[in-house]
């Protein structure tokens, strides 16, 4: 069987096609950019109404298939910008009315974690997630994808874009500090905020706010010990879920996992405890639609059925995972 997987939680819109054995036949996205960087929920729903059509005709060409070989359907039902999720529930019910085939409603963040099982062999990881609106640390335990640690206010790719339209470096931000990063000299200290398994960033960035404008400090170092910092509480929360639930294995997913310093830490800690540290392609990390196709047939074949609508605040753990 063939799914055809639709992402709109947010900026990307993107469209992947799978088959039943996980092979991923297209994985194919249009992102939403402004210049100043800020996501208006209906400017985004907008490129998403706008773009979708291209999208579909461009996955079926790159996956060789016609719409008539789809046998399945399946969205992100949430977490995400209700506007956009509408989107794809749309677009979703338009495929469903046109072809007469089952669909499907999944969860965003557990697809991060599925097609990082699919392409990376993991078994029972451990998932940093570390997105643009997530930071979630989270495990299967007790019949649940449970969270073991999040942050307490902003994710820490929004952080991170949010420093990096102060410093006026563009959006988003990420790649870019990555690179100022590694010219980095000097290690300047930054509050390390983690409470018990949480983690918190609206501090650290007025604090960086007010560090950069004092003008004594470079952007580059700046950069450095932003990554150094953000990274090793990420890492700590991480490693102590891994100890919590007993696992040794990581999976990285989420845009900011794009990050090399980041990888390059998460190797070093799981190899530190005897713990593998499994890593998807960028493709797969960024928010992507392959991973909604392919937790879509895998909750099928477990014989999940799910409503026609949207969980714009659908939380890891309020999903019964049947499919384990
Ligand atoms: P979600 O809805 O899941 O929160 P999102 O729409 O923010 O996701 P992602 O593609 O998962 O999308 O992540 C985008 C974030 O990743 C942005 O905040 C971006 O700055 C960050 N990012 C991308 N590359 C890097 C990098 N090399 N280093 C650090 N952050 C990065
Ligand atoms: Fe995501």
């Amino acid at each position: 069987m063939i799914c055809l997987g639709i992402e709109s939680t947010a900026h990307t819109f993107g469209i992947g096609i799978v088959d039943d054995k996980g092979k991923i036949l297209a994985n194919v996205k249009d992102v939403f950019t402004t210049e100043k960087g800020g996501m208006i929920p209906v400017e985004v729903a907008k490129h998403h109404r706008n773009c979708y059509k291209d999208v579909i005709q461009k996955a079926l060409d790159v996956a060789g298939i016609k719409l008539e070989d789809v046998g399945l359907i399946a969205f992100s039902q949430g977490p995400g910008l209700a506007p956009a999720l509408l989107v794809g529930l749309d677009v979703a019910k338009e495929l469903v009315k046109k072809l007469n085939v089952p669909v499907i409603g999944v969860n965003h963040c557990i697809a991060h974690l599925e097609i990082g099982n699919l392409v990376t062999g993991a078994k029972d990881p451990v998932l940093l997630y570390a997105s643009g609106a997530n930071t979630q640390i989270i495990a299967y335990e007790g019949s649940k994808y449970r969270i073991f640690g999040e942050t307490l206010d902003m994710g820490v790719g929004n952080f991170i874009d949010s420093f990096a339209r102060e410093m006026g470096i563009g959006f988003p931000g990420g790649p870019k500090i990555e690179k100022l990063a590694l010219k980095g000299k000097n290690f300047i200290e930054l509050p390390y905020v983690v409470k018990g398994m949480d983690v918190s960033f609206s501090g650290l960035l007025t604090n960086l706010k007010q560090k950069f404008h004092s003008g004594k400090f470079s952007k580059e170092d700046l950069c450095y010990s932003m990554q150094e910092t953000v990274f090793a509480m990420l890492l700590e929360v991480s490693e102590r879920a891994m100890a919590h639930c007993n696992k040794n294995e990581l999976l990285l997913g989420g845009g900011v996992c794009c990050n090399k310093r980041l990888q390059e830490m998460a190797k070093k800690m799981c190899q530190e405890r005897g713990s593998k540290c499994f890593i998807p392609e960028n493709s797969l990390l960024v928010d992507n639609a392959a991973m909604i196709a392919w937790l879509g047939i895998t909750e099928h074949k477990a014989g999940v059925k799910t409503e026609l609508d949207i969980k714009p605040y659908q939380r890891t753990d309020q999903v019964e995972v049947k499919w384990r």
